[in-house]
């Protein structure tokens, strides 16, 4: 899970801190996410929820966090863009189709913005309580939509969650995988409902070309780190997908609680 074998250039899991603190004393003392890190096995574990738009992530994984506070688990529930105060006036700007003439980069930027933050914030405080956090989405999205979708490409992407995010990665990812024609015809769906107040669908104007590049670099990443990525095909009735989400988080990281 989340070893260094199969994460890009070593980058740390989040059970597996030690390197983050080494990556800190490598850029400076004021990136420091020190006092979060943990030393010990009771830290909580950290899973994210990755795919296109409309695939379903939002709903299991808040089944998921159900499943797991029926283990006893303490669990905290957070998204990307948002997550924090902060974090989700950066998402308004994001994600609001009046938003206009946002550069690629800048758009980069303001993910990694919401992202740090919620590190600091949210999740790394979370994890050492003993919490399980379930993100939905989080880098992978960042090297799917601005590395592959805007083509600025995947080494800028990960080179700032090296930076930025001192390469912290998920114990789990789930990639809920669905036709990039199924996630558009959701997007039509919502850009109708619009009423023109604010919305979050400046994303979902994009055009197909965009999504199926989006798409490709999901399946390029789980394919690069098969022991962080559980691959789950969300075309299936709820059930089976869930079914499926359970399984992958009972395998890989409740070992004996079968
Ligand atoms: P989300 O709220 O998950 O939208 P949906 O419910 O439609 O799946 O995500 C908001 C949008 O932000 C989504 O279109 C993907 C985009 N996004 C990026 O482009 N880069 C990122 O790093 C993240 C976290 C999200």
């Amino acid at each position: 899970m989340g070893s260094k074998e199969d994460t890009p250039e070593g980058s740390p899991s989040a059970t597996d801190l030690s390197s983050v603190t080494d990556a800190k004393r490598g850029i400076g003392d004021s990136l420091c996410y020190d006092s979060h890190v943990w030393h010990g096995a009771n830290h909580g574990r950290f899973i994210t929820f990755e795919g296109l738009d409309g695939c379903g992530k939002s709903t299991h994984l808040e089944r998921l966090a159900g499943f797991l506070r029926e283990q006893g688990l303490e669990v905290l529930t957070t998204r990307e863009p948002g997550g924090t105060e902060i974090g989700e006036r950066v998402r308004s700007i994001l994600l609001d189709s009046r938003t206009q003439g946002l550069a690629p980069l800048a758009e980069l930027a303001l993910m990694f913005a919401s992202r740090a933050q919620q590190i600091s914030e949210v999740i790394l405080p979370a994890m050492n309580r003993g919490t399980w956090v379930l993100c939905d989405r989080y880098t992978d999205s960042s090297e799917a939509y601005q590395g592959a979708g805007r083509q600025l490409g995947v080494d800028a992407v990960l080179t700032l969650h090296r930076v930025i995010c001192l390469g912290l990665q998920p114990d789990l990812t789930l990639l809920l995988d669905n036709d990039v024609s199924a996630s558009l015809a959701r997007a039509r769906r919502r850009n109708l409902a619009t009423t023109g107040e604010g919305d979050e669908n400046r994303f979902e104007q994009e055009n197909r070309a965009f999504f199926e590049r989006v798409h490709q670099q999901f399946l390029v990443i789980a394919k690069r780190e098969p022991g962080r990525v559980a691959l789950i095909d969300a075309r299936r009735p709820m059930e089976a997908v869930h079914a499926d989400v359970v399984a992958a988080v009972r395998e890989r990281l409740l070992p004996g609680k079968g």
